[in-house]
């Protein structure tokens, strides 16, 4: 007969093996909390650029920064899903160059940095987000 003791011996290690599996870029980065907080000056960084500005001209904020950190927790592998519009949908028809695009990049990573993101989770995450450039240039 299997001891009871041995019995939460096993569930205990399974489980911590579990718990310390924290390798996912989403673990990395710090979760939700540090997401919205990159998103937070992201925005920040968007509303003092006077090139990249006029694109948002007529965009509900709070929408983007909704559907934004959706997307950089799957971009992440955390636990969430995307429930705004495809790349496509969004960026078509805006006539995005690519100075602007790589504008907008620099301007995130700025948002990376003040939210003290390590360089090389940050170069994680630029890898997973640029992979839909070619969706949003010159559409
Ligand atoms: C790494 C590249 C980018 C990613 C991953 C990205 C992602 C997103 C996401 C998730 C949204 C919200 C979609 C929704 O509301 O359903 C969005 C909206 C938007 N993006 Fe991007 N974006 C990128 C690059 C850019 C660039 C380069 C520009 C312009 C220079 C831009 C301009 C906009 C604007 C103006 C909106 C709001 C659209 C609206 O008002 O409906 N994005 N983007």
């Amino acid at each position: 007969m299997v001891k009871p003791l041995l019995v939460i011996a096993a569930c205990v290690t399974i489980l911590s093996g579990c718990a310390s599996r924290s390798d996912t870029l989403y673990e990395e980065l710090g979760g939700q909390a540090k997401i919205n907080e990159i998103v937070e000056n992201f925005v920040y960084e968007i509303e003092y650029n006077d090139t990249i500005l006029p694109y948002f001209a007529d965009t509900d904020i709070d929408r983007f920064m909704e559907k934004f950190a959706e997307q950089l927790c799957v971009f992440s592998g955390g636990p969430c899903s995307y429930s705004g519009d495809t790349m496509e949908q969004v960026h078509g028809g805006m006539n995005i160059t690519e100075a602007d695009f790589n504008l907008t990049v620099d301007l995130f990573i700025n948002a990376m940095n003040k939210a003290n993101v390590p360089h090389t989770v940050q170069n994680k995450l630029i890898n997973r987000m640029t992979h839909t450039r070619e969706q949003m240039l010159y559409l």
